[in-house]
């Protein structure tokens, strides 16, 4: 989107996480909370950001890197006070600015582009988002004048009796006039029961101005709840799994236990593949069709799973390239691996891939058999149509069509029991 700026505010202490961390670093299905945000940002199409940082900074630096400017808030004096100090990214610049608390991770991108194509459209010099609760929440009351424009925004620390039963609340996401913007924080004071700048009052300032103050109430709740304890994180991470893993059942996968399968952002699973309970299955991982995962299967970064591929229970993979029609089908960990097609790991089946200093890679050819109990010691090459006996160690590579048996010759002392 062009001509418009994002800030977004990172600044504060966020006491009722109790941790020594900054709550924004703090990570929901792998990704911190501020770096969901920012990524809603730029998937709505921003790439113009600003992040304002000042308690525990070099936490949140160290997690966004270079993918964003930064504003100092030295003291944390309020939001009102946090957008202050981005003025000189701000001055001289026409458009809208779309400014979000850092602290609400799993909001659609699709919802900010609203917030900021209403804007625009309507020549609104503020949209805010909103949402109905029906429940009192500490979230500040939207006061709407007879024409639906915002007239005000009261903190629920502020809020007298009756303003405290509004159902209306602030969800911490605005689009401004950037213009209107700088002169209305130009005009804000901290008289309230915080003794903070709040940016809220900037509705207030501008409705009395005359200027258009829409908003847009969000039809999801569950998409943009924001984090300020143990117990929300809890409840944005089951808001998140039911979302992933409802789209991926409308996309054509059987999910048998939503509730129990943790599948991380960013993975693909083919049509009429099915995952059994207690799956997880982290980012970026590719998965065909009509393929089985699970139950109890962890497949870790950078595998990708060919169709018809089994991944059986208490089976961990990780840079696992899977081939087609390729079974693991129980009690395996096959790590930094390439397994051709239809080839098929026996039970108990362990790549050795780590000597303590370096990881080192498996490959298998396709129609191999790899039988039970079976240690392959990385680097190590298996060829095409090989066969490996049970309980096998195997330390050198096997050339294709043979035969690999590495394991101790038993010896049956006869009579040896009875005498004892
Ligand atoms: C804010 C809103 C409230 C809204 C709620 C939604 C104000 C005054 N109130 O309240 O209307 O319902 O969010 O979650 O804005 N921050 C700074 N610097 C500061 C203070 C805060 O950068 O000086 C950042 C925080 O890191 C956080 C965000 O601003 O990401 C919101 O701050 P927080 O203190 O959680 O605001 P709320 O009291 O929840
Ligand atoms: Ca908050």
């Amino acid at each position: 989107m062009q001509n418009v700026v994002a800030i977004v505010m990172a600044a504060g202490k966020g006491t009722r996480m109790k941790s020594k961390k900054s709550k924004l670093v703090h990570k929901i299905y792998g990704k911190e909370i501020i770096t969901r945000a920012v990524d809603n940002v730029k998937k709505a199409g921003i790439e113009d950001v600003v992040a304002v940082v000042g308690y525990q900074r070099e936490q949140i630096k160290e997690v966004l890197g270079s993918s964003v400017k930064y504003a100092i808030q030295e003291e944390q004096l309020g939001t009102g006070h946090a957008v202050m100090q981005c003025k000189e990214f701000l001055q001289g610049k026409k458009g809208r600015v779309l400014i979000l608390n850092g602290d609400h991770p799993i909001m659609r991108p699709e919802t900010l582009k609203k917030l900021v194509e209403q804007s625009v459209s309507k020549e609104e010099a503020a949209t805010i988002l909103t949402m109905v609760h029906d429940e009192i929440i500490p979230y500040g009351k939207i006061i709407h004048d007879e024409k639906g424009n915002v007239k005000e925004i009261v903190e629920h620390k502020d809020c007298n009796v009756e303003q405290l039963k509004i159902k209306e609340v602030n969800l911490g996401m605005y689009c401004f006039d950037i213009e209107e913007l700088l002169e209305a924080l130009d005009k804000l004071d901290n008289n309230n029961v915080q003794n903070e700048y709040y940016l809220t009052d900037v509705l207030k300032i501008m409705y009395d101005k005359g200027l258009k103050t829409g908003s847009i109430v969000v039809s999801d709740n569950a998409e943009v709840l924001g984090v300020n304890d143990r117990m929300d994180l809890q409840i944005l991470t089951k808001a998140l799994q039911i979302r992933i893993n409802t789209e991926l059942m409308k996309n054509g996968v059987t999910i048998e236990d939503i509730n129990n399968t943790y599948i991380y952002d960013d993975v693909e699973i083919g049509m009429d593949t099915i995952i059994h309970p207690n799956t997880t299955i982290k980012s970026g991982v590719v998965i065909g069709e009509d393929c089985e995962i699970g139950p109890n299967a962890y497949i870790r970064e950078g595998c990708r799973i060919a169709d018809r591929a089994k991944i059986g229970s208490f089976v961990e993979i990780k840079k696992a390239i899977i081939g087609e029609g390729t079974k693991v089908p129980h009690l395996s960990y096959m790590g930094d691996c390439d397994i051709g097609a239809k080839t098929n790991i026996g039970c108990g089946t362990i790549t050795c891939n780590y000597d303590g200093f370096n990881k080192s890679k498996t490959i298998i050819g396709d129609h191999s058999f790899i039988g039970s109990n079976t240690n392959l010691i990385a680097p190590v090459t298996l060829g095409e149509n090989t066969f490996v006996a049970a309980g096998s160690t195997i330390t050198d590579d096997v050339p294709s069509n043979a035969l690999a048996i590495a394991r101790q010759r038993q010896i049956n002392k006869e009579g040896w029991n009875k005498k004892n």
